[in-house]
């Protein structure tokens, strides 16, 4: 008789912070049984901008069938998974609240263990994922819409934060910068696209706090310098635009990678430097980041481009991760919308500083 292998548990994941709508199942052994992911790129379009209560209306409309759908894919039923595991926030509060409502929903029902996940540790586990060589500590450059951090990843739980943006968020910065440069909506993909065709060095960009001793990040004045360089081109051309994209794009990643250089000095420890979060689907910084790596003899991990920007499988596997020391959380679970990866690290100086 044959004995059935060992392939660990199985979590479902549901993720709803933002404008992507979610679910994924995912095995201890790092396979995707099935997953789903619903962009709202068209409704947020004509806004320009993701619309809070438009994004909750449309994770509560499509939730349910997607779940049925990925287990249906997976043919599995609810009895088969071990544990849900639901976004909790950080993000947009009614968005959050309806994932975090379905999931509890469903682990209720079926009597699973709810795990209610902080969706950057979903990004800051999602290396992980990919890649099951990746051991703890590693340090960790998180850079999303709403987030940019240095973080020394210790283990399950364990943040260090080194580091944090005093104003924007990197991905902010991108996005804002793609529509003054009237390229669109979602800006961060659409500014990358025409930055391949310009030239990185015809407009002198600001690079704020580049070379200081302070650790952290700004970005507000360099989307600033962007509209300041906008507003002085008459009729720009196609090329025009190029040129200040990809001249934005190489001062941001410039920040990027000192910043980072300088946190890698202050985490010693780390076993590779690894990127996560939508802006590390960003080709010329991966670049940027590899090559730093490679002058400090670090390993360099970025996961594969879906994994990077929203997702479920990350929720998945932050709920498997948990699962695993046994870090379940009861149907009282909040719903946040702001929730720190570190609690203790100090406030950052800074006018808009973000979680
Ligand atoms: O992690 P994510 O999908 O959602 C948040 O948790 O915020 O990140 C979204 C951010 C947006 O600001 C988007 O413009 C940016 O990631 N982004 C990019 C690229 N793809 C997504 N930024 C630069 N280049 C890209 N290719
Ligand atoms: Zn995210």
């Amino acid at each position: 008789m044959a004995f059935p292998l060992v392939l660990g548990p199985l979590v479902l994941g549901i993720e709803s912070s933002c404008d992507e709508t979610a679910v994924a199942l995912v095995r201890g052994d790092r396979t995707i049984l099935a997953q789903r992911i619903a962009s709202q790129d068209e409704a947020h379009r004509p806004f320009g901008g993701v619309v809070p209560e438009l994004a909750a209306r449309a994770h509560a409309d499509r939730l349910a069938p997607m779940i049925a759908a990925v287990l249906a894919e997976a043919g599995v039923t609810l009895n088969d998974v071990d544990a849900i595991a639901g976004t909790a926030g950080p993000g947009l509060i009614g968005g959050v609240m309806v994932g975090l409502v379905t999931a509890k929903a469903l682990a209720y029902a079926a009597d699973k263990p709810l795990i209610a996940v902080n969706h950057l540790e979903g990004h800051a586990l999602s290396p992980r994922l990919a890649d099951a060589s990746l051991q703890f500590p590693y340090l960790l450059l998180l850079v999303s819409g709403g987030h940019c951090q240095l973080l020394g990843v210790e283990g399950v739980g364990r943040y260090r934060r080194l580091a944090t943006t005093i104003d924007d968020a990197v991905g902010e910065a991108f996005d804002k910068s793609a529509k003054l440069l009237g390229l669109g909506f979602p800006g961060g993909p659409a500014l990358e696209r025409a930055a391949r065709d310009g030239d990185p060095r015809r407009f002198a960009l600001p690079r704020p706090l580049v070379g200081s001793n302070d650790p952290h990040f700004s970005f507000a004045g360099l989307k600033s310098a962007v509209l300041r360089a906008r507003a002085g081109i008459a009729d720009p051309s196609d090329q025009d635009i190029a040129d200040l994209a990809a001249s934005f794009q190489q001062a941001a990643t410039d920040c990027l990678v000192d910043r980072t250089a300088r946190a890698i000095l202050a985490f010693p420890q780390a076993s590779a430097l690894v990127v996560a979060g939508g802006v590390a689907a960003n080709q010329a910084i991966r670049g940027a980041l590899a090559r730093l790596a490679g002058r400090y003899h670090l390993p360099f991990v970025a996961p594969p481009l879906w994994l990077c920007t929203d997702n479920a499988a990350m929720i998945a596997w932050a709920g498997l991760e948990r699962l695993a020391l046994g870090d379940t959380d009861d149907l009282h679970a909040r719903a946040r919308p702001r929730w720190p990866l570190d609690p203790d690290a100090e406030v950052a100086r800074g006018a808009g500083v973000k979680a």
